[in-house]
């Protein structure tokens, strides 16, 4: 019995070549899965030609203009409710620090962008969600659209460094620039913070004392070739949960949220 593949949505920014990982590693079957669509916030992405050569729908939510726009006349942007505007402002406040006025303008910006966003996402059917190099994060807003179980979260992200060292948008520069003897990539599910949701893998390098910059991305970038594909795989396989773990050390009580990863063939 052919099992069901996995339908894989990817949001991009750049050059693309974790989303061409993962759209090989479907073609060659390693992955029991399909990409049907690709988005992004850059219509200059590269990866956007990656996906086009492979038969996928593409479609930009332009983050750029949808901002210039916003700047001109923010009644000329299409908005989600009031409602909805008012409960990501206070989700996104309670998270993270307090929203300051000029904060507020940042994340209605990125409300109406991502309003957009999920205008195109909608008309597809798909099962997760990926972030392959998509340099923006997400509201809650759109965050809760597209989850709806919290034991399985649907948008999952890799980052350049071993979180939760270097998050941010520069991770090997910070991981070389830090002068760290090791250096990694890390797959985890996303959740309101920057690069701050349940670890699902990881993946290690050394850094030798001859090794660059560019060195050391290439080695990174290496590792995320494998380690995305894998991971979502993983999920492909029904065999990730996030759950909540107490545990005690003497009379401290820590709740931990982890990635439970089951046993190839568990299916209890
Ligand atoms: C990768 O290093 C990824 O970890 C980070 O952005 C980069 C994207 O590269 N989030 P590419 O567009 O997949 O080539």
């Amino acid at each position: 019995m052919e099992t069901k593949k996995l339908r894989i949505g990817a949001l991009i920014s750049g050059g693309g070549t974790n989303l061409q990982a993962v759209i090989d590693s479907c073609s060659s079957g390693k992955l029991e899965g399909r990409v049907v669509f690709t988005g992004s916030d850059n219509p200059l992405a590269k990866g956007l030609d990656r996906a086009e050569k492979a038969g996928i729908p593409t479609f930009v939510a332009d983050y750029g203009k949808i901002s210039a726009d916003f700047d001109a006349n923010p009644d000329s942007v299409d908005m989600p409710s009031r409602n909805i505007i008012d409960r990501t402002l206070e989700k996104q406040s309670l998270y993270a620090v307090p929203v300051t006025p000029r904060d507020k303008t940042r994340l209605l910006k990125k409300i109406a962008a991502e309003h957009q966003l999920l205008s195109a996402i909608r008309t597809f059917q798909f099962d997760l969600l990926i972030l392959a190099g998509f340099m923006r994060t997400l509201t809650p807003y759109f965050i809760d659209e597209i989850n709806d179980d919290p034991h399985l979260p649907r948008i999952m992200n890799i980052h350049p460094a071993l979180l939760p060292a270097f998050p941010g948008t520069d991770g090997y520069g910070d991981t070389f620039r830090y002068g760290c003897k090791v250096g990694g990539c890390t797959v985890h599910f996303v959740d309101y913070g920057e690069d701050t949701g349940p670890i699902i893998g990881q993946k290690v390098y050394s850094i030798l004392p001859e090794d660059t910059l560019d060195s050391v991305k290439a080695k990174g970038l290496k590792l995320e070739w494998q380690l995305y594909p894998a991971c979502i795989s993983m999920f492909a396989n029904k065999r990730l949960k996030v759950v909540e773990a107490v545990y005690t050390q003497g009379r401290k009580t820590f709740t931990r949220k982890i990635v439970e990863i089951r046993p190839i063939g568990d299916t209890s």
